[in-house]
């Protein structure tokens, strides 16, 4: 998406005058203008220049707006793909038959001459609401297509390291007394492992089947998860569990536990010297749910937009898949909540779980 570029408008005029107000008229909005004198102009323009938003005059000399925008519907269909452009009829003729033709031919929205700068600068305004809601629904599409490849991808690769990880094993057995094969055979088995992860990982990231939700009462089910973290902390951690409340969410454990573990692992590994991790429940009106904090390094406010990204990681190449987060997130909007995160350097980073509350 060329979201960052100032968007582009064409306007398709004939009048030099007009033109030149119409330009100076969305300049001033910000815009940037590319102008056509004739709508065969304009059209021939389309094909090089990516443009947001069309503005069409009706009489042109030529062929006229209204036929130029059912030939660019037409020329967008025979291309296949999900193509639109934005096109605003502008016309100095105001009869019911002329808003019948506008949206036959295919035009999105109809403004009569003389313009009035502040219609224009709604409509345009307006369109280009749509527009970038448009260019999302693609970028989504095509994420959809790029997971789905992925998930091909995973399966395959899954199948390659059963064949690595059975082969390595039986190799192991041979290797009894030799200890430098018994090495490499080991450093193998560990890749292995970090490969699965990885894909684990990616195929929970890009699934979009629903999670099977049933009522769970956060507090008994964080205390349970407690007990069995307890045993695996580093002794340089100390953890400190909370329980005020008591919220009841629908939630599918197996992937809660998934995303404490992922939480918790982030949380011991901010802490570098001594430090505590705190599990605390919280309930409000509507909605109810558990914060993670540790006292740890804390996360740098520039990279507090980007936690969240798939592949984001501030670790070495081999200590971190940068998708535990994003993991965490897609499964936590599955539940229907909400992750959100605070952090000061030095002192450490909560993290803030938010599910809607059900009644059991
Ligand atoms: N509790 C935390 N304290 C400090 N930094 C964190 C914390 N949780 C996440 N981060 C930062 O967010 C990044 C992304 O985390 P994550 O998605 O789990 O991937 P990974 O752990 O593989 O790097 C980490 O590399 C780290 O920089
Ligand atoms: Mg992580």
């Amino acid at each position: 998406m060329r979201t960052e570029a100032p968007l582009t408008l064409l306007s398709v005029e004939d009048d030099s005058i007009q033109q030149q107000l119409i330009c100076r008229m969305l300049e001033r909005q910000g815009y940037c203008v590319v102008t056509a004198g004739s709508a065969e102009q304009g059209l021939e323009m389309l094909v090089r220049q990516p443009v947001d938003l069309i503005l069409m005059d009706v009489n042109l000399p030529g062929m006229d707006g209204y036929t130029a925008t059912q030939w660019l519907r037409a020329r967008e269909k025979a291309q296949g793909k999900a193509q639109w452009h934005p096109v605003i009829i502008i016309t100095a003729s105001d009869t019911p038959d002329d808003w019948r033709r506008a949206s036959e031919c295919g035009a999105d929205d109809y403004l009569t001459k003389p313009l009035k700068p502040h219609q224009l600068a709604a409509k345009v305004a307006i369109m280009m609401r749509l527009y970038s809601s448009y260019q999302e629904l693609k970028h989504t599409r095509k994420m959809r297509a790029l997971g789905q490849m992925a998930a091909g991808v995973a399966h395959d690769f899954n199948n390659i390291l059963q064949t690595i990880d059975g082969n390595a094993e039986m190799l192991a057995e041979d290797a009894a007394g030799n200890s430098l094969l018994q090495e490499s055979i080991e450093e193998i088995q560990r890749a292995g492992r970090r490969g699965k992860r990885l894909i684990d990982e990616m195929l929970l990231y890009v699934s979009e089947a629903p999670p099977i939700l049933e009522p769970l009462d956060l507090a008994s089910w964080l205390a349970e998860y407690a007990d069995e973290l307890q045993h695996q902390l580093p002794s340089a951690v100390s953890l400190h569990v909370s329980l005020p409340a008591h919220p009841w969410v629908r939630g599918n454990a197996g992937q809660l536990e998934r995303v404490l573990d992922n939480l918790c692992g982030n949380a011991i590994k901010a802490i570098k010297a001594t430090g505590h991790l705190t599990l605390e429940t919280w309930q409000g009106r509507k909605y109810g749910g558990i914060c993670v904090t540790d006292s740890g390094e804390g996360i740098a406010p520039d990279d507090l937009e980007t936690i969240f990204d798939p592949f984001f990681t501030t670790r070495d190449v081999n200590e971190g898949t940068g998708l535990g987060l994003a993991v965490v997130e897609s499964i936590i909007q599955r539940h229907g909540g909400r992750i959100s995160v605070e952090s000061q350097l030095g002192e450490g980073t909560t993290f803030t779980l938010s599910f809607p509350l059900t009644t059991y």
